[in-house]
């Protein structure tokens, strides 16, 4: 069987679990969850149809360990009480059986949480807010902190017991750990405040814990913001000076960036170029001489591949580009690369909706994230004539859909080229990555025998009703927003 991309489609073992590939599902927040922080079955179809995609290990997002202080988000997943394990063992299950590996992300929110939904005051490693104009915590004793390192330990058991193949501790991103670890968050003066290795001993703690809870066999993974990449908070070279006192117990290190004051970093935006950050990666790698993780609106396979040829990581992380196609690994491995619906970094529908809106993730150009492709097993009984009216991205994703379920489809346009808004905006310098949508669609299109597209020609009503539809479909335009 062909193999396009050698290097990212190699195994890798850590410890005693052998991830097919180098690609890793990041942990994302999704709001799938019930509000009692159980997996809903959206939740596990929703992993499962990304490990039948081909992903190698499947890192579930942030999960509590400690309720309600240090839950993040609306409807977060837990993991304090043995009451979750259950549900949690269907998704390991359901992901083991299309063969990928799978791991959970342990996470205290910490000053990250708020008030209105915790009924409490948010604790922290001092009193400063974890992002400008938000509430000051109360800074935890020492008494507090072993205890909540425990509830890491405790919650790592609980993991394996689930059947998760890793775990990894969050200590990036403005969350429980990154409060210690930031010098911006941090002003303590007893011994988990100040230097380097004062800074790291909670975290030191935790890693301490989940080990002695998890045993010999399973990998631990670290995430970290490598860079904090706001001013006066830790550079890269800090992190490889604080990492001395939390490497030996750490068989992964998932080297992320930012804090919320500077998420266009944590969760890329637009503009900045596939894998733009694996230098971090890099870094960490050769000093530590451990595996790491790189990710960063890596999208195109060739990007994925290079990094691992270059040695600058062992794994590359997605995250939202499997949530646009959550068959990314098996089309760039075996399929046509131009198949792969490309994220375009919008942060619409899935950070959109979840941070914004309270919402659960959706993606702006993947209709169906839960189910997939599944739709194209339902054909129509009889013969469907459809007119689509307009090939921007709605016309052509409403064309294409309809003729895989086998109506007869005419797509009519009245420029000379089809993808209408997005194509004249991805002219923007900063906007180019919106062209991946309508190049994905259109390909989709022309490879669809019973779709036949029409350009140049004025919609009105005896053009439509030449075709004798059955159905007609207007998508003639949006509207730019400034
Ligand atoms: C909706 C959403 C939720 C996220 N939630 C988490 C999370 O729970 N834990 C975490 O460490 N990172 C989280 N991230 C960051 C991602 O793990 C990832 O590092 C980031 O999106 C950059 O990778 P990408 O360009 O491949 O998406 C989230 C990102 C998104 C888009
Ligand atoms: S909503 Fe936008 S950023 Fe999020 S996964 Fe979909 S295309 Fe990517």
């Amino acid at each position: 069987m062909k193999n396009n991309f050698p290097n990212i489609f190699q195994p890798f073992t850590l410890r005693t679990a052998t991830v097919r590939n180098r690609i890793v599902m990041m942990p994302m927040g999704s709001d799938l969850a019930g509000h009692n922080g159980e997996l809903s079955d959206e939740h596990i179809k929703y992993y499962e149809l990304r490990a039948k995609g081909g992903t190698g290990l499947i890192l579930v997002e942030n999960i509590c360990v400690k309720y309600p202080e240090g839950s993040n988000g609306t409807t977060q997943l837990r993991i304090d009480k043995d009451c979750y394990i259950p549900r949690l063992f269907n998704l390991t299950e359901a992901c083991h059986r299309h063969g990928a590996c799978i791991g959970i992300q342990l996470n205290h929110a910490g000053a990250s949480a708020m008030s209105s939904r915790i009924g409490m005051q948010p604790v922290s490693a001092s009193n400063i807010p974890s992002k400008t104009g938000g509430e000051e915590p109360r800074p935890l004793t020492k008494e507090e902190l072993i205890s909540i390192a425990n509830d890491y330990g405790t919650a790592a058991k609980r993991a394996v017991n689930a059947g998760f193949d890793l775990v990894e501790i969050h200590a990036g991103h403005s969350y429980l750990i990154s409060q210690f670890l930031s010098p911006l968050m941090n002003d303590r003066t007893d011994e988990f405040g100040g230097s380097a290795e004062n800074r790291a001993r909670f975290c030191r703690m935790v890693i301490d814990e989940v080990r002695k809870a998890v045993g010999p066999k399973i990998p631990i993974s670290l995430r970290l913001s490598v860079d904090e990449l706001v001013a006066g908070g830790n550079t890269m070279e800090d992190c490889l000076e604080y990492l001395q006192y939390l490497n030996d117990e750490v068989d992964l290190f998932d080297t992320s960036a930012a804090l919320n004051q500077s998420i266009q970093y944590q969760i890329d935006a637009n503009y900045l170029k596939d894998g733009w950050r694996s230098y971090m990666a890099k870094a960490v790698r050769e000093k530590f001489q451990k595996p790491t993780i790189a990710m960063g609106n890596i999208r195109d396979p060739k990007v994925a591949d290079e990094i691992i040829a270059r040695g600058d990581a062992d794994f590359i992380g997605m995250g939202r580009g499997l949530i646009a196609d959550p068959n990314w690994c098996n089309k760039a491995q075996y399929g046509d690369v131009a198949d792969i619906r490309k994220c375009i970094s919008c942060n619409v529908g899935c950070v959109g909706n979840r941070i914004g809106g309270n919402k659960p993730i959706r993606c702006s150009i993947n209709p169906d994230l839960i189910y997939g492709e599944e739709y194209k097993r339902t054909k129509v009984q009889k013969e469907c004539n459809v007119v689509v009216v307009g090939a921007g991205t709605a016309g052509l994703e409403a064309a294409c859909t309809a003729a895989e379920v086998g109506c007869n489809v005419v797509l009519l346009e009245k420029e000379q080229q089809v993808g209408g808004l997005s194509v004249q905006i991805s002219k923007i310098p900063a906007k180019t990555r919106l062209a991946d949508f309508p190049t994905y669609l259109k390909h989709r299109a022309e490879k669809l025998g019973n779709l036949k597209i029409v350009t140049g020609v004025d919609a009105t009503v005896e053009t439509v009703k030449a075709y004798q539809p059955d159905l007609v479909v207007n998508a003639t335009g949006s509207v730019p927003m400034l």
